[in-house]
Formats: structure tokens, C-alpha cells, sequence
């Protein structure tokens, strides 16, 4: 099995799910582990882990003048950086088609602005590596327009364009960028999901998947494929996906806010 050794590594949203699992994976092979997430103490918690091979970095990545200042400390925690895996995020749905903007807001402070002060604050570090990765985790749900999705969903798309963006920019000089993009994960994220998640995973299979697709030198890792392979089938045809499923998943049956279900 592929296994990614020697490097440094900044995982942001590294105290639960996702990137824990990734944490403690990667912290196996002599990788040296910066975490990042908002609470300090889950990643102390996480540290015990591997001491030698681990790190703290506590921000939010949503806060442009904090990620300053996270900037400087990741700077004295390391000279150079040679992976990043941006995975802090979130996700409300929007129930009932509301449009609150201030939840639209901070779904997208963190899965859009948290990668961009991500990319920021470990560009200069990631100049430094020989070859340097910058990673983050999107999701599977952006390849179609999914109901109550609106927020999480586009927040996710805009990320994909950012990172075709960054890929683009960078097609000269080194710079691997990838785009992950889960199915549905047995985390904290989506334990208050009322509906079926078709082929979830653990957060430990997520992160083997990611590690696998890393080390392989892939520029888009999308798993598990029994989920990605239909979804990209359907984002192509998109009349099937609007016609057929679509009507079956949304709750709204009428444009009048009490009538939603
Ligand atoms: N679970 C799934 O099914 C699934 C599917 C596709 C994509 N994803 C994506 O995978 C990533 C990880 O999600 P997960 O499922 O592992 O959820 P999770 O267990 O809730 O982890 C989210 C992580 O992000 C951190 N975080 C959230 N907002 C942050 C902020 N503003 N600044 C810094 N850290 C922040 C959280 O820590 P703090 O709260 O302490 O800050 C936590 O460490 C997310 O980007 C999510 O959208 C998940």
C-alpha cells in the first residue's frame, strides 16, 4: 500500500473525522503532523497520539486577521511545509429554502475563505519544499445540485473552481493541487443527517483513500466510486438527475413557506 513518509504535513480540521483520521495516519511514517482546527484542547488530545511527530496550530480559518497571525506561528514551527490538507469545514442545510444569508455565510468563511487564508498562510512554506502539495477537501455532493444543499454544496463547487484556478495558475512551477472529494463519512458532520447515506464510510477508510490518492500523485480523489462513478454519470445527463431524482429527494411541495414539510 502506498504510504507517504518523511514530510511535513498541515492538516487543518485535524480534531475530528476526517482529518484526525488523517492525522493519525499520516503521523505514522515519520511524517511531521502541524493540526489545525478552533479547539485547542481536541488537538492536545490528538497530540498525545505521536508527541514526536505532531504539532498544535490552533485558528480559525475563517478569520482572515487570525490566519494572519496562525501565519506566524506555523512559520516558527516550521521552515517549509510539503503537503497541505485543507480539511477544516462545515455544513447547515437550508431547510425549506429560507436563504438566511448569515448561515450562507459561514458555511462559506469555512469551506471557501478557510481554504483560501489556508493557501495564504502555506504558500510561502510550500515555495521551500521540492515538491510541494496543496490538498482540500471538497465534496462529491458539488457534482449535482442537491436539495438543502444550496449552501454547502455551492460553498464546495466554488471551491473546485478555486483549485482549477490555483492548478491553472501554477501549470509552470511545481505545485501539485488536489482536490479530494468525499461521499458520505460516519463523522460528527453528518451524524444529525435524517436521511440514507449510500455507502458510508469510517473516517479511517477516508483517510486510507486519501493517502492512497496522494502518494499516487492524483489531481482529483474522489471516493468511494460506487458513489462517485453514478453522481459524475448523472452530473452529465443532467435532465435525469432534475427529472427523476431530484423530485424524490426535496421536501418543499409548494413555494409557500408554511407548506414545507
Ligand atoms: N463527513 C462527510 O460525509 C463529508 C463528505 C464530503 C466532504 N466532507 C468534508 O470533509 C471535511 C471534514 O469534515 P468531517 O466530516 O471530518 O467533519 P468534522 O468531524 O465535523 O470535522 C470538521 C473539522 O473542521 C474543523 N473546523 C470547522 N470549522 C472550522 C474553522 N472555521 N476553522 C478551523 N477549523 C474548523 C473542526 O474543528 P473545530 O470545530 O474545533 O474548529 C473539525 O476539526 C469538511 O470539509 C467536510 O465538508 C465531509
Amino acid at each position: 500500500m502506498a504510504a507517504i513518509r518523511d514530510k511535513t504535513i498541515w492538516i487543518t480540521g485535524a480534531s475530528s473525522g476526517i482529518g484526525k483520521a488523517l492525522a493519525l495516519r499520516l503521523a505514522r511514517n515519520n511524517n511531521f503532523i502541524i493540526v489545525s482546527s478552533r479547539g485547542r484542547d481536541s488537538l492536545l488530545e490528538l497530540q498525545k497520539a505521536a508527541p514526536k511527530h505532531i504539532r498544535v496550530l490552533d485558528c480559525d480559518v475563517g478569520d482572515d486577521a487570525a490566519m494572519e497571525e496562525a501565519g506566524d506561528r506555523l512559520a516558527s514551527l516550521t521552515d517549509h511545509l510539503d503537503m497541505v490538507v485543507a480539511c477544516a469545514g462545515t455544513c447547515e442545510y437550508d431547510d425549506g429554502l429560507t436563504l438566511d444569508v448569515e448561515s450562507y455565510r459561514r458555511v462559506f468563511d469555512a469551506n471557501f475563505f478557510g481554504v483560501v487564508n489556508t493557501l495564504r498562510q502555506a504558500l510561502p512554506l510550500l515555495a521551500h519544499s521540492k515538491k510541494p502539495v496543496f490538498a482540500a477537501v471538497g465534496s462529491l455532493s458539488s457534482v449535482v445540485g442537491f436539495p438543502r444543499a444550496e449552501a454547502y454544496g455551492a460553498s464546495k463547487a466554488a471551491l473546485g473552481y478555486f483549485l482549477d484556478s490555483v492548478r491553472a495558475d501554477t501549470s509552470r512551477v511545481c505545485l501539485q493541487v488536489v482536490h479530494i472529494r468525499p461521499g458520505f463519512i460516519d463523522t460528527p458532520l453528518t451524524e444529525s443527517n435524517d436521511f440514507d447515506m449510500p455507502f458510508l464510510m469510517t473516517p479511517e477508510a477516508a483517510a486510507e483513500c486519501i493517502e492512497n490518492g496522494l502518494e499516487r500523485g492524483k489531481h482529483v480523489i474522489d471516493f468511494p466510486r460506487r458513489l462517485s462513478w453514478p453522481l459524475r454519470f448523472l452530473g452529465f445527463f443532467r435532465s435525469l438527475w432534475f427529472r427523476v431524482f431530484a423530485p424524490r429527494m426535496t421536501r418543499i411541495r409548494t413555494l409557500r413557506k408554511s407548506s414545507c414539510a
